[in-house]
Parts: C-alpha cells; sequence; structure tokens
C-alpha cells in the first residue's frame, strides 16, 4: 500500500532505533524476562512513548496510522517492547486522550509522554476474560472519595505502570450497565501485585494480576461520564486492537524476513532450498498474509484517523493479523527445520510470541463476535 511520504520517514526513522536499540536485546529481553529500564528511557527520548499525545501536552502530535508504523517496526525487532509501548499508548493513553477531563489530561499526559507514567488497562479479572461486562471490582462512593475493592488478571505493564484506567462497577449489576472507569495512580495505598504471570511468549513484557484493596481514590479520578465505562472499555479496545494488530505484522515480518534468508542460505541436495518450488509456495502465501495484514491494518488505522467508525475494520486487522502471525511463524520454523526449532535461532521466539496476538485485547472469537454483529447490523 502506498503511504504517504512522511509514513516513509516516521517508518524509516523507527526502523533505525529498532534495528539500533532494540533489535540487539531482543533475544535477552526474552531470556530475562524483562525490558532493561535504559531502553524505556530511550523509547520515550524517541518519543515512541507518547506519540499520538497532543503537543501542548509535550507529545509527539503524530496521529494513529504513525503510531500503528511505531509498534511495527518495534515489534519486528522484539514483540515485548512492541506491546510494552503498544499497552502504555493505546490502552493507557488514549482513554485518557478522549474521555479525560482537561484536568485530567495536564496532570497526567505530559508523565505519559516523558515516560514518568506507564500506563496499563486493568479490565479482566479472573472470573471476566472475553465477558468483560460481568466483572465484580467495585467503587463505593464513600461521600468525598472512591473506594476500590477487586483483582484485576492479566495486566500487560502491570509491574512498569504508575497509572492503572481501572474498571469496576459503581452500581451492582449482572451486566455491564453498572461499569465506570477510573483514574488510579500505583503508589496509592492499598494497591499491590498479587503476582507477575510466567508465559509462554513476550516474556520481556510483564503480565501481572493486581490487587485494589480499600484503594482510596478522590472524585475526580473517575473517567467519563459514570457507568458508562463499558462504552470506555470497548471504544478503547477498537484502538488497541490496532495496535495488537501492528505488533502481530511486526513479528511476522521478522519471521517471514528471516525465512527468505535462511532459505536462500540453506544449501540442501545440492542447491539452495529457496530454489525448490514446494518452499517457494510457502513463501509466497507468507507474503500474501503479510501484504493482507498490512492493508486491513492501514485501513483501520486510516479510519480511526478520518474520526470514522472502525470497530470492525479494527477487529478484522487483529484477526487476520494475528492469525497470519500464528501460521507465518509456524512455517517459518518448518522452513529452518531443526535450527528453526532451537533457541539459537530467533524464530522459535517468534513462534511463541505471535501466540498472544490471538488472545489478549480479545480473543480471535471475540474478534469474529464483533464482526459479524456488525454485518448482521448493517442489512435489514
Ligand atoms: N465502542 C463503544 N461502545 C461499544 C462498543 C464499541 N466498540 N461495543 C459495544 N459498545 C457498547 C454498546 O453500545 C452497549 O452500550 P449501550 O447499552 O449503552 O448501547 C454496550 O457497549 C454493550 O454492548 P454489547 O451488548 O455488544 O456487549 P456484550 O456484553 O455483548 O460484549 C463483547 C461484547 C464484544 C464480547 C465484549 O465483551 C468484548 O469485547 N469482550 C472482550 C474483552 C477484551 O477484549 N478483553 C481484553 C482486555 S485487555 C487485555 O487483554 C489485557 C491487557 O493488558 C492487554
Amino acid at each position: 500500500m502506498l503511504l504517504d511520504e512522511k509514513y516513509n520517514e516516521i517508518r524509516d526513522m523507527v526502523k533505525k532505533f529498532a534495528d539500533s536499540e532494540v533489535a540487539p536485546l531482543a533475544m535477552s529481553i526474552d531470556h530475562e524476562g524483562k525490558i532493561p529500564t535504559a531502553l524505556i528511557g530511550k523509547l520515550a527520548e524517541n518519543g515512541f512513548l507518547g506519540s499520538y499525545i497532543p503537543e501542548e501536552f509535550g507529545g509527539a502530535g503524530l496521529d494513529y496510522q504513525s503510531y500503528a508504523l511505531i509498534v511495527e517496526e518495534i515489534s519486528r525487532s522484539c514483540a515485548s517492547t512492541g506491546v510494552f509501548v503498544s499497552a502504555h499508548t493505546s490502552l493507557g493513553v488514549w482513554p485518557i486522550l478522549n474521555f479525560g477531563t482537561q484536568a485530567q489530561k495536564e496532570k497526567y499526559l505530559p508523565k505519559m509522554a516523558s515516560g514518568e507514567l506507564i500506563g496499563c488497562f486493568c479490565l479482566s479479572e479472573p472470573n471476566a476474560g472475553s465477558d468483560a461486562g460481568s466483572l465484580t471490582t467495585f467503587a463505593e462512593d464513600k461521600g468525598d472519595h472512591w473506594e476500590i475493592n477487586g483483582v484485576k488478571n492479566w495486566i500487560t505493564n502491570g509491574k512498569e505502570a504508575g497509572l492503572c484506567i481501572v474498571f469496576a462497577k459503581t452500581k451492582k449489576t449482572p451486566d455491564y450497565k453498572g461499569i465506570s472507569a477510573f483514574i488510579v495512580e500505583t503508589k496509592t495505598p492499598g494497591f499491590s501485585i498479587i503476582k507477575e504471570e510466567d508465559k509462554l511468549g513476550i516474556r520481556g513484557s510483564s503480565t501481572c494480576q493486581l490487587a485494589f484493596d480499600k484503594v482510596k481514590v478522590p472524585k475526580d479520578a473517575l473517567l467519563g461520564d459514570l457507568e458508562k465505562g463499558f462504552r470506555v472499555a470497548m471504544a478503547t479496545l477498537d484502538g488497541g486492537r490496532i495496535g495488537i494488530a501492528s505488533q502481530a505484522l511486526g513479528i511476522a515480518q521478522a519471521a517471514f524476513d528471516y525465512a527468505i534468508r535462511y532459505t536462500k542460505e540453506r544449501v540442501q541436495f545440492g542447491a539452495p532450498l529457496s530454489n525448490l518450488q514446494g518452499i517457494q509456495f510457502m513463501l509466497a502465501d507468507m507474503s500474501n498474509k503479510i501484504a493482507a495484514s498490512r492493508l486491513l491494518i492501514y485501513h483501520a488505522s486510516h479510519l480511526k484517523d478520518a474520526k470514522l467508525p472502525y470497530s470492525k475494520e479494527s477487529a478484522q486487522a487483529k484477526l487476520t493479523a494475528s492469525e497470519a502471525a500464528m501460521w507465518i511463524t509456524t512455517k517459518a520454523i518448518q522452513l529452518c527445520g531443526g535450527n528453526g526449532y532451537t533457541k539459537e535461532y530467533p524464530v522459535e521466539r517468534y513462534f511463541r510470541d505471535a501466540k498472544i496476538t490471538e488472545i489478549y485485547e480479545g480473543t480471535s472469537e471475540v474478534q469474529r463476535i464483533v464482526i459479524a454483529a456488525a454485518e448482521l447490523k448493517a442489512v435489514d
């Protein structure tokens, strides 16, 4: 897809950064299960943590298409670092930018752009995953403040976060109707990390279970309208899904690039593997899936930037890109054979990292629900 020249410049700039600062660390980030603090500092210095925060709040003032390119290129080098940027930006920054008051924006966005405050998104709970509306965390109105009690699960950036977007019921309902959104600083007494998950992939990205035990937040911590929190969550996830699709695309591109180089170099039966038509067919299918993912991601980003509806398109982008990433990384291991299965080669990491893109920010099944609902609504 032809992108305006300014996007090519942004891609080149991020690619240069990712190749020199992120890629050399990717294997150790995976082994050690941690993104170095110095790298987080460099992400902030280069404007990647505040990419679409307006300049008046200390950000780079870019659009969503640029943000998608940033996540794609960083994820091409390291998917853990890619999702760190993505969760902070689309799940932490965006709801404040879109639903926050002027005071909330002034208070938090400059610190989020500079990396002083890392954001996370607390929707899921032990018994509320895909059925997000059934969450039970409760925020009680105590007159001059709210008191939040509950447990949140699978929270990306839970360990690094200084700020959480927390979804809690303010009215006891069995469904989504009583949910409100809050901005909670993790330094608030009563907040704690119960555990950090030991995961298959994206091992450098923290995924935590968090406790909110009598967490007292001021009245003005409410984000958006009272009992309209589910809309805040769903609208935020619409954008977040473009971020995860971009992460999946970055992983798929890395696996594909590696497979191309490997099959051109690896000689079997007296010739490079890439001379074999069977191998070429696999590479062609990988190429097509990458192109389809990229087009859907750019299309959804374009709609979002144009302020047009894009829920269905972001679900299509995430579904397509995540399933493509899983397929492509599986084939990349196949193409690299025994070498691909070892930790000496990066393709097994791409394969492990790809799987989560079919799960978080809405499973592939949830994306199909969103897409089908939109299509059924569109026809009388
Ligand atoms: N934007 C704004 N509002 C929306 C919306 C959207 N995209 N989609 C739905 N809504 C609103 C509806 O208008 C409706 O509101 P009203 O009654 O006021 O009109 C309300 O939300 C309920 O809509 P539905 O009846 O469609 O909701 P549902 O309960 O049937 O749920 C669902 C639908 C698609 C399955 C939804 O629950 C869902 O997306 N679940 C998956 C949740 C998810 O993605 N979780 C991941 C959490 S983040 C994460 O992974 C952790 C991390 O840190 C990365």
